[in-house]
C-alpha cells in the first residue's frame, strides 16, 4: 500500500507590512476596534511587481529545500489561489513551476478560497495513494490587496498577502501517512463572500469597474455564524471517526480568519492555546495561504517536530470547507 506523507512546510512573508493605524487614515476605524473584533495587528502587503505567482514560488523554493528533494522528482504542481496572476489562464500553478525551473511537469489551481490549502491537500493525497503521482507541491499564494476595495470599511482591513507551501510524498511506512483530508461545500451559501464582477456572469465593463465589482465583498457578521459553527463540527467529525479526542492533537491549526473565531472554536473543540496555532495578529486573513503561513510559523519556532499530530481546519467563500489530519513526517 501506497501512503502520502506530509514531508516538508515553506511560506513567504512579504516584506512591506501595513499596520491598523494605517488604516484609521484609509477609513472610519481605529486600532482598538480592529484589534479587539478580530485579533489583528497588521498584514502584509506584496510589491507592486510581485504577483501570487512570485510568492508561491519563494515560498514552494524552500518547501522542495526543506523536503531534500530534487525539482526533477515533483511529478505534480497544485496551485491554491483565489487571486491567480491572470483572471483565467494561464493557471499561477504553471507560472510557478515555470519560475521553479521545474521539467514539463503537470500544473493546475484549485480554487476553494480560504479552504484551498486543504483541498490541494486533498488532491495530492488521491493522487499518491493512487499510485499516480510520487512528490507533489502544493501551494496556497495570495495576493489579496489586488482585490480590495479600500474604501470598505467592513472588509478591507482583514485580509493580506502571503504564501505557503509543502511537498507531499509517496511513502510504504504507515506511520508516516497522511490520516485523512475531509473537503465540502455548500454553494447555497455563495452570496456571502463573493468577487461579482469581471466573470462570466459580469464581464468586465465600466459598470464592474465603477463599483468594484471586481473586488472581494463580504457579508462578515452571517459568515462568521457559519464560521464557528463549520470549523467546529468539521473537527469533531474528524476526531470521532477516528476515535481522538483534543488532547491527541499537538498543533490545531485553524484558517486565520478572526481571533474571536478561533477561540470560539477552540473552546467548543477543547483545544487549548498551546496546541493552537494564532497568526491572524501578524498576517491577518491570508486565505489559501493563511494555513500552510501558520503552520510554517509554528514550524520556525521549534514547535512542530518530526511525528506531532497537526489538524488543519478551514473555512472559505463557496463555501467551502474542510479539515485535515497528519504527522508531520519530515524525511
Ligand atoms: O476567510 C473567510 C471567512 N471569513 C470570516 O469568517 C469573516 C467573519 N467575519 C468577521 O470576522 C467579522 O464579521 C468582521 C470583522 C468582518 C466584522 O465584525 P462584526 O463584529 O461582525 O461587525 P458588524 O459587521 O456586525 O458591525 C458591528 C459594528 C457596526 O456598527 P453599529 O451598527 O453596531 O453601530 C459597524 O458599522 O461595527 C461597525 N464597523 C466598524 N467599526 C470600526 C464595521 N466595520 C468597522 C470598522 N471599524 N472597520
Amino acid at each position: 500500500m501506497t501512503y502520502a506523507a506530509f514531508r516538508s512546510i515553506g511560506a513567504y512573508i512579504p516584506e512591506k507590512i501595513m499596520t491598523n493605524a494605517d488604516f484609521e487614515k484609509l477609513i472610519d476605524t481605529t486600532d482598538e476596534w480592529i484589534t479587539k473584533r478580530t485579533g489583528i495587528r497588521e498584514r502584509r502587503v506584496a510589491a507592486k511587481n510581485e504577483a501570487s505567482s512570485d510568492l508561491g514560488f519563494k515560498a514552494a523554493a524552500q518547501a522542495i529545500e526543506r523536503a531534500g528533494i530534487a525539482k526533477d522528482e515533483i511529478d505534480l504542481v497544485i496551485c491554491a489561489t483565489v487571486t491567480p496572476d491572470y483572471l483565467c489562464m494561464p493557471s499561477t500553478a504553471c507560472l510557478i513551476a515555470s519560475k521553479l525551473d521545474l521539467p514539463p511537469v503537470q500544473a493546475f489551481d484549485v480554487s476553494a478560497a480560504c479552504t484551498g490549502f486543504v483541498y490541494a491537500l486533498s488532491i495530492a493525497k488521491a493522487f499518491i495513494e493512487s499510485g499516480m503521482k510520487k512528490n507533489v507541491l502544493i501551494v496556497g499564494a495570495e495576493k489579496y490587496t489586488s482585490i480590495l476595495d479600500y474604501t470598505d470599511r467592513g472588509t478591507c482591513f482583514i485580509f493580506g498577502d502571503g504564501a505557503g507551501a509543502a511537498i507531499i510524498s509517496a511513502t510504504s511506512n504507515k506511520d508516516e501517512a497522511i490520516v485523512d483530508v475531509n473537503c465540502s461545500s455548500d454553494g447555497n451559501y455563495n452570496d456571502l463572500i463573493q468577487t461579482p464582477g469581471g466573470g462570466s456572469l459580469h464581464p468586465c465593463s465600466q459598470e464592474v469597474l465603477d463599483q468594484k465589482m471586481a473586488c472581494i465583498k463580504m457579508k462578515g457578521n452571517e459568515t462568521f455564524k457559519l464560521a464557528v459553527k463549520t470549523l467546529t463540527s468539521d473537527v469533531q467529525v474528524m476526531l470521532k471517526k477516528h476515535n481522538l479526542v483534543s488532547a491527541d492533537i499537538n498543533h490545531f491549526i485553524p484558517h486565520q480568519a478572526n481571533i474571536r473565531i478561533i477561540q470560539a472554536v477552540g473552546k467548543a473543540l477543547g483545544m487549548n492555546e498551546e496546541q493552537t496555532v494564532v497568526t491572524i495578529d501578524k498576517y491577518g486573513n491570508t486565505s489559501a495561504a493563511s494555513i500552510p503561513m501558520a503552520m510554517n510559523y509554528a514550524f520556525e519556532n521549534g514547535k512542530i517536530k518530526k511525528g506531532h499530530s497537526v489538524l488543519f481546519d478551514a473555512f472559505g467563500s463557496g463555501l467551502t470547507w474542510g479539515s485535515a489530519l497528519f504527522p508531520f513526517s519530515p524525511k
